[in-house]
């Protein structure tokens, strides 16, 4: 018996709740929103698929009830407003920092034992919220951004060399930002073949370029953020937790001088388990990249300054 709580019943916390459903994670979903009826509806919707998408899975839609999301074993956190063509993440810091405050004590005061997963954004920023407003020990509050910004890594990658987008390997760690986060090309292989044996340099760093603004590529296109390729990758970090997976995933960590970092959440690869973060993975980075890491913690740091400045730490 397990039961995962999504918060936010936007298309990225529908898309999360329907891929858990669909893929049998949990026992039990329960997706929560403020607006009435929204999450009701939606899981009703949801639960309608049941037969045609060969599952069982019992499926709770809440207005702002949070009795309903009692005891969950994990929680994901969507809610916020997603940005629209030319705004950054963190933008969005003053309306969802306060989200957050309002609902990260109320999913703790009814699942004290939850593995929280942050999605809303700016995430690196509001996972550290998440973690400084509840307390919680640092395995236990994880942020979502590198595995999604290492999936859209291997997409590219896979076009830049012609190879079977599953037999590429490739990780993004760094901030969940246009401009700080790290996609890592000295690691990148097919199937373990570095990936300089099938493309130029050239070719390769426009790869990585693409990566970088890939939100931002299709937020332009749809005139509002991703959701299935973010709810796809909440919904794979659930999963290695309920099923103990000890999977490697890129994902903001709170760091306490791995990578030379204190004091922050930023995207570092992590065993991810049962436990939630079960060890931060230190890999050794080029000169070049330990210089990008630390200007990515530099700007991290900076965007969590405005905790403070806007009283919400
Ligand atoms: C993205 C948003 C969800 O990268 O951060 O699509």
């Amino acid at each position: 018996m397990s039961k995962v709580t999504v918060v936010g019943a936007g298309a990225v916390g529908a898309t999360c709740a329907n891929v858990l459903a669909c893929r049998e994670v949990a026992s039990e979903v329960v997706l929560i929103d403020i607006k009435e009826g929204l999450s009701e509806g939606k899981m009703l919707d949801m639960y309608q698929t049941s037969t045609l998408m060969d599952f069982d899975t019992k499926l709770t839609g809440s207005t702002n009830d949070y009795t309903k999301t009692a005891n969950s074993d994990v929680v994901v956190i969507t809610s916020g407003i997603p940005r629209k063509p030319g705004m950054t993440r963190e933008d969005l810091i003053g309306t969802n920092a306060k989200i957050m405050k309002g609902v990260i004590n109320s999913v703790i005061e009814h699942s004290p034992n939850a593995i929280i997963i942050v999605v809303a954004n700016p995430m690196d920023t509001l996972t550290y919220l998440a973690l400084k407003a509840t307390g919680l020990p640092k395995n236990r509050i994880i942020g979502m951004g590198g595995a999604l910004d290492s999936s859209r890594f291997k997409c590219y990658l896979a076009k830049a060399t012609g190879a079977n987008i599953n037999n590429v390997d490739g990780m993004v760690i760094g901030g969940h930002g246009d401009t700080t986060m790290l996609p890592l090309l000295s690691k990148a292989t097919v199937n373990g073949v570095p990936v300089s044996q099938f493309a130029s340099k050239e070719v390769l760093e426009d790869a990585v370029q693409k990566t970088m603004v890939g939100g931002a590529t299709l937020t332009k296109l749809i005139g509002t953020s991703a959701w299935y390729a973010p709810g796809a990758a909440a919904a794979s970090m659930v999963e290695a937790i309920l099923n103990d997976q000890k999977k490697m995933i890129p994902c903001s960590c709170f760091l306490e001088g791995e990578y030379g970092q204190s004091d922050l959440c930023i995207g570092v690869p992590a065993i991810i388990g049962k436990d939630g973060i079960e060890k931060v993975v230190e890999v050794e980075l080029t000169a070049e990249e330990a210089e990008k890491f630390a200007a990515s913690a530099a700007a991290v740091h900076k965007t969590n300054s405005i905790l403070h400045e806007i009283g919400a730490l």
